[in-house]
């Protein structure tokens, strides 16, 4: 399938398609770039180019012999589920190239229509979910391409965005908005379609909105919108006051922070389709009920924020599945002695897929016999390639050096996998199953009403945090896992240093750095620890240390901190992905107020390929 996030662009006009197209996908690329296509239409000749890599590799095959044409569409693909190939890049056409189709989103009910047209007599080529449309646009085309996607788009079920092109409809694109994004540009004699209006800002700022269910039909005069029921639309242009870089930022100030209020968005897609009847069914890469039976330890390797999440996997699944677990910063488990069999898991977290001690670990663990399951968030990469299986977090690019989104997406299908595991192995009883199945259904609106009020409350608190040299997160439990994140965070983008500790171990040692006014950030969220995290809390404000307490009981705790955020009440195993939020939030603001390269923070990559 292809993915919540890609990028289509569409011109038609007076001019040539392709530098449009090739400027616009290059603009796009923040929504992906793990392929990228175009067909340029002249007349009845169609020219497709279409490869694996970047538009700039795009770019360099087509300048030898650029293709001329009026009209065009392109693509630039954050694959999902079809990895990432030539076959797979946009964009498909049916069994002749007839219909060019390229596709932003989901089309869930592939499967079935795919099995339909196959039994009518349709030839397939790639693994993605994206070419049935071609198909269906071909059956269904007699004289009108806008009547043909219009019929098709009444069959297609899930998020999508598609734009339509073909040799019977010169001068024509056709534009289909489910529920992904579509915008056009309106220019001199030229019509643009694109996801997003960087693609076109340098050649227009007049623009019109695709609602959801809506259709529209490009030429280079205009635009026409329709409903799926075929009704026109009446729709007034708007005009686009940020520039482009505002606008790939979707007008948030930095890629965090747009990340960050993107994660309502990235949890619901992770968890779609995932939880069916009161269970978790990860059927597409999680371990089946027998593999769960006969899984005799599991082993989470992982670095950074990915070791954080892998923390909070590792506590449900020795809870919820009393399976022998642990958890190791991929570093070290490969340079020690673990000792693996076939009845083992090891379990790599990882949000790019590419982390080299997380491959090392990988690898290390399969040499020994064990099982190997990879959660990643990029579809084709390497530890997933390498791994027996693989459950993907749907978090969509993530551009920001520091991970926010793949966190608690990461979270999110390790909280599931422990879940499953607890139902395959009968370790939870069906009531306990149903009812932690419910509250993670209400993950993604309850991240919405943290992030809502969290914002202001946080960059409030970022004011004193800034002006530190040092701050302490603390939590016991799940708590301390989270507290992890915290610190990480704060110290990444900030450089304030920062420590987690598990509160019980304060006055082991680090309680003699608590001074008058020193930050001490504390998790209150699980409920059978709570007052034993705030005994610790009185050792801290003995010392003169002001506390911000993090909490879903803000009465019980009020009393014991300098200032609470609240968070809804939720049960304590849902808890992570949601007090992660608040704590994005502080380290965002910190760092903003400390004037960093928030995006880039010093001496970091995005991606560690190297040991
Ligand atoms: O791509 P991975 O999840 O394997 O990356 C692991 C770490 O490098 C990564 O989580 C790093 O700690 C983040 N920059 C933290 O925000």
């Amino acid at each position: 399938m292809d993915g919540p996030v890609c990028g289509i662009v569409g011109y038609t006009g007076e001019g040539q398609a392709l530098p449009f197209l090739l400027d616009g996908l290059n603009r796009l690329e923040y929504r992906g770039y793990d392929s990228a296509g175009v067909a340029v239409l002249d007349g009845e000749r169609v020219a497709l180019e279409k490869n694996a890599g970047r538009v700039d590799a795009l770019k360099k095959i087509l300048a030898e012999d650029p293709p001329r044409g009026s009209v065009g569409i392109g693509h630039t693909r954050w694959a999902t589920h079809g990895p990432a190939t030539d076959v797979n890049a946009h964009p498909h056409w049916g069994c002749d190239q007839d219909f060019l189709v390229v596709h932003n989103g989901i089309i869930e009910n592939h499967r079935a229509l795919k099995a339909q047209l196959v039994a009518r007599g349709h030839r397939f080529r790639s693994q993605t979910d994206t070419e049935v449309v071609a198909h269906l646009i071909e059956e269904r085309y007699r004289t009108d391409l806008l009547e043909a996607v219009r019929q098709a788009a009444l069959e297609l079920e899930g998020a999508f965005a598609l734009a339509v092109a073909s040799p019977r409809a010169p001068g024509e694109i056709v534009g289909v908005r489910g529920t992904s994004p579509l915008l056009v540009g309106l220019g001199q004699g030229e019509t643009y379609l694109a996801s997003d209006v960087p693609a076109f800002l340098d050649r227009t700022r007049t623009a019109l909105r695709i609602e959801d269910g809506e259709l529209v039909r490009l030429t280079p005069d205009g635009a026409q919108v329709f409903t799926f029921a075929g009704a026109g639309v009446l729709r007034s242009a708007f005009q686009v006051n940020w520039n482009a870089e505002q606008a790939e930022k979707a007008g948030h100030p930095h890629f965090m922070h747009k990340e960050i209020y993107e994660e309502p968005k990235a949890l619901r897609d992770t968890l779609s389709g995932r939880l069916v009847a009161g269970r978790v069914a990860l059927d597409e890469g999680g371990l089946d009920d027998a593999a769960w039976q006969a899984v005799r330890s599991v082993h989470l390797v992982a670095c950074g924020t990915a070791f954080h999440a892998a923390l909070v996997g590792k506590a449900l699944l020795e809870t919820w599945a009393a399976i022998p677990v642990d958890g190791d910063v991929a570093s070290e488990f490969r340079y020690r002695t673990p000792h693996l069999g076939p009845g083992d898991l090891c379990i790599a977290v990882s949000q790019s897929g590419e982390t080299a001690d997380t491959l090392a670990a990988l690898r290390a663990a399969r040499s020994q016999g064990a099982q190997t399951l990879a959660v990643t968030n990029v579809v084709g990469s390497s530890i997933e390639r390498e791994a027996d299986r693989v459950l993907h977090t749907w978090a969509g690019p993530e551009v920001a050096v520091a991970s926010t989104k793949a966190y608690t997406t990461q979270v999110l299908v390790l909280t599931m996998l422990a879940l499953s595991a607890a139902q395959a192995r009968s370790t939870l009883d069906e009531a306990q199953i149903a009812a932690t199945v419910e509250a993670l259904a209400r993950v993604p609106a309850l991240a919405q009403e943290v992030l809502d009020l969290a914002g202001e409350s946080m960059d409030e608190v970022a004011r004193r945090i800034a002006r530190s040299h040092d701050a302490f997160f603390i939590g016991r439990g799940l708590d301390y896992a989270v507290a992890m994140e915290g610190q990480l965070k704060l110290k990444e983008i900030s450089y304030v240093h920062a420590e987690a500790l598990a509160a019980g171990e304060l006055k082991h040692g680090t309680l003699a750095l608590i001074e008058e006014g020193t930050p001490v950030v504390a998790m209150l969220t699980q409920r059978a620890l709570l007052h034993k995290s705030l005994s610790n809390l009185a050792e801290v404000r003995a010392r003169g240390g002001w506390i911000l307490g993090i909490t879903s009981w803000p009465e019980e705790v009020g009393d014991a901190c300098d200032r609470v955020f609240a968070l809804p009440e939720a049960p304590d195993a849902v808890a992570p992905v949601l007090a992660a939020l608040p704590l994005q939030l502080l380290a965002y603001h910190t760092a903003v107020r400390r004037g960093t390269d928030v995006d880039k923070p010093r001496n970091l990559a995005k991606s560690v390929t190297v040991e």
